[in-house]
Parts: C-alpha cells; structure tokens; sequence
C-alpha cells in the first residue's frame, strides 16, 4: 500500500482541475482545494467529491498540507508559494514561475531553510519520449550538441477559446506567447542542451482576435558553445511541438504530434523511428503528479527544480526585453 500524501490545489480553474483529477488519478494523494471563485469551488468539489474546500488561502494552509499545487495566473505565484513555504508545504509550481523576478530570493531562501521540495509544473520534462531522446542526447551516442532548433505552433483559439477572457490577454498576468506557450519549449530546450546564456528576440501580435498580446515569436540564443533557434505561433492550423537537437555525429528529433523521437547518423540517410506509447494529455499530468510523489517520498530529484524554472523565468523576461530594445541580452 502506498503511502498518501495531503496534496492541496490552490486555483481549480483550466490547469487546477486537470492537476487534480491527474493527482486523484494517482491514488497517492489525499486532495483539498481552494478556490476564490464560490461557484467553480462548488462544482469542483461536486464533481470530485472533495470534502475540503476553502475560498481563501490562509485558510487552506491552515489545513496544514504537506504540499501545495499552485495553479493561479503567474503573476500570484509567488506570494502564495512563499506563504504555503513557510508553514512547511512542499511546492509544485505552475509555468511560468512567475511575471518578474520580484520576491524569488526570499522564496528561495525559505525552501533552503526548511529543505523542502520545489517543482515547476513544465509537464514535459515528464514526457516519455522527450525524457528517452533526452537520455540518448546526454549518453554521448551522437556527439556533444552544437544546434537546437524548435518549431511550434497550434491554433490557440481552437483549444481555448475563452483566452480572452483569461490572464492570457495581459502580460502582467502572464499572458501572451512568450510566458504562457513559449515558455515550455525554452524550458524544454533547456533541459536538454543547458541553460540559455544570451539571446536576441522578434515578437509580435500577428493574428489573434481580442487580444494585443504577442502571438508570434522568434529567438536566436546561445547556450554555451551550443547556437538555437526556436519559433513558436499561437494561430496556425497545424498542430506542432518539434525539436530538433544536432549534435556533432547524429541528429535527433522531438514530434509531440507523433509522439515519437527519431534520429539520423549518417548524411541523407533514413530517419530511425522511436515511438512511444499511445498518452494523452492527462497522462502527461499524471506522470507529473507520480513524480512530484516520488520526490516528496524521497525517491527522485524534482523534475523541474526551482533553480531551472527561476532560469527559464529568466529567459522570458530576456525575450520581452531583447523584443522591447532590439538588443542582445545576457543572462548570468
Ligand atoms: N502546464 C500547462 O500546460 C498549463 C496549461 C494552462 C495553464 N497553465 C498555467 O497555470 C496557471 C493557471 O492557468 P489556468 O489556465 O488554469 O487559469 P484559469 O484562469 O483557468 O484558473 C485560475 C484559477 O485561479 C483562481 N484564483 C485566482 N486567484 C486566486 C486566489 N487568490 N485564491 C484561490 N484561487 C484563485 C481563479 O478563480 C481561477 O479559477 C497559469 O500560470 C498558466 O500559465 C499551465
């Protein structure tokens, strides 16, 4: 019998239920949630049966959880990760860790003093086959990458058709492309080619309707010796999510869309085919959830630690600078 975890989930909006039912998937976790909203706080707690349901955070804490799901617009994150720090909650964070780098060093500080666990929610890092190409990347097979190129795109309209009306319409909110979409594919990038050290920027708001967010994105970076180039759009038809790594004696490939990895050793030859197992968005959650278990069980390292997603908040703020002045920007 597994042993289960008090897990409370703070915002059931979009994400927070999802996070929810993928942790009840789980059945490692005994769940409460919190939620300011009274009437979703109702029908989340109807229709999974939670008894523990509070409208405000304090409150909830006071419950004494062993770790907190923050799913809020990011611009709350870390007001709320710091209170639920200090009475001793473990921490899995939703992207982007937040909207500025404005009380990072005091949440840090408390996560060290209490030893607890932090993760950001970059659910990818818990995809099988990106996790397994990532594997094949840093057992040397191919050489030391020297390139990384993303291309991405999906018609966000089409599977959120409220973003209008959610904290995407508003940068201080962590809306637009660059903190909301785009933010997982540098995160991704990251973590299998090492963080962004510089970067140059072109943003722009092409199609959506309702919105005057970026759309559109494009970014040059350097992560050490090795040159990328990601590109990400928020209205095209095609559904894409494709990473291309090319190291020095083989190159490798990420398609989200045919869940599958594949990689190429010798000049115009065959691409090899890795494909992984039929999964759906859930399952990626619920791989999530079974890690962030593990890792307060003490039986793995945090998929996404706090220091890789204060990197990757880095790079978003990069972006929207490099974009702001037309100008390179170093990140330390
Ligand atoms: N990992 C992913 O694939 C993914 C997908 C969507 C969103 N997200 C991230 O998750 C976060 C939330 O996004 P969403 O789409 O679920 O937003 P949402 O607006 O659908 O839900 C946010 C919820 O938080 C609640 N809330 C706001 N303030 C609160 C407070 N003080 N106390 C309790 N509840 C509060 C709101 O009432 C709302 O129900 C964002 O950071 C977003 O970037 C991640």
């Amino acid at each position: 019998m597994k042993e289960r975890n008090s897990i409370l989930i703070v915002g059931v909006g979009s994400i927070g239920e999802r996070h929810l039912r993928c942790f009840g998937a789980t059945g490692r976790a005994e769940l409460s949630i919190c939620e300011v909203n009274a009437h979703l706080r109702k029908t989340i707690a109807d229709r999974y049966e939670i008894t523990q349901a509070f409208e405000n955070l304090d409150e909830a804490l006071s419950s004494r959880p062993a770790a907190v799901v923050i799913c809020t617009p990011a611009h709350l994150h870390i007001a709320m990760a710091t209170a639920a720090a200090k009475v001793g909650a473990h921490l899995l964070i939703e992207k982007p860790l937040s909207t500025s780098l404005d009380g990072i060093a005091a949440l840090r500080e408390e996560i060290k003093r209490r030893t607890l666990i932090a993760s950001i929610a970059y659910v990818y890092r818990a995809h099988p086959v990106l996790t397994k190409m990532r594997e094949a990347i840093l057992s040397g097979r191919f050489g030391p990458p020297v390139q990384i190129v993303a291309t991405c795109g999906q018609n966000f309209p089409f599977f959120r058709p409220a973003y209008r009306e959610t904290y995407y319409k508003d940068r201080a909110s962590g809306g637009g492309a660059v903190q909301d979409a785009f933010t997982h594919v540098i995160n991704a990038g990251e973590w299998l080619v090492g963080p962004v050290n510089a970067l140059v920027a072109d943003i722009g708001h092409q199609v959506l309707a309702g919105v005057e967010v970026e759309d559109t994105v494009h970014v040059l970076t350097r992560h050490g010796s090795v040159m990328g180039c990601f590109s990400l759009n928020q209205h095209q038809s095609p559904n894409e999510f494709a990473i291309t790594v090319i190291c020095r004696h083989g190159t490798v490939r990420f398609e989200n869309q045919q869940n599958r990895w594949r990689w190429m050793a010798e000049p115009d030859s065959p691409w090899h085919d890795e494909v992984g197992d039929q999964l759906d968005r859930d399952t990626l959650f619920t791989l999530q959830a079974e890690a962030f278990l593990d890792s307060l069980d003490g039986h793995r390292a945090p998929l996404c630690p706090l220091e890789a997603g204060i990197q990757t908040l880095e790079v978003n703020l990069a972006i929207l600078n490099s974009a702001e002045s037309r100008q390179w920007q170093v990140i330390n």
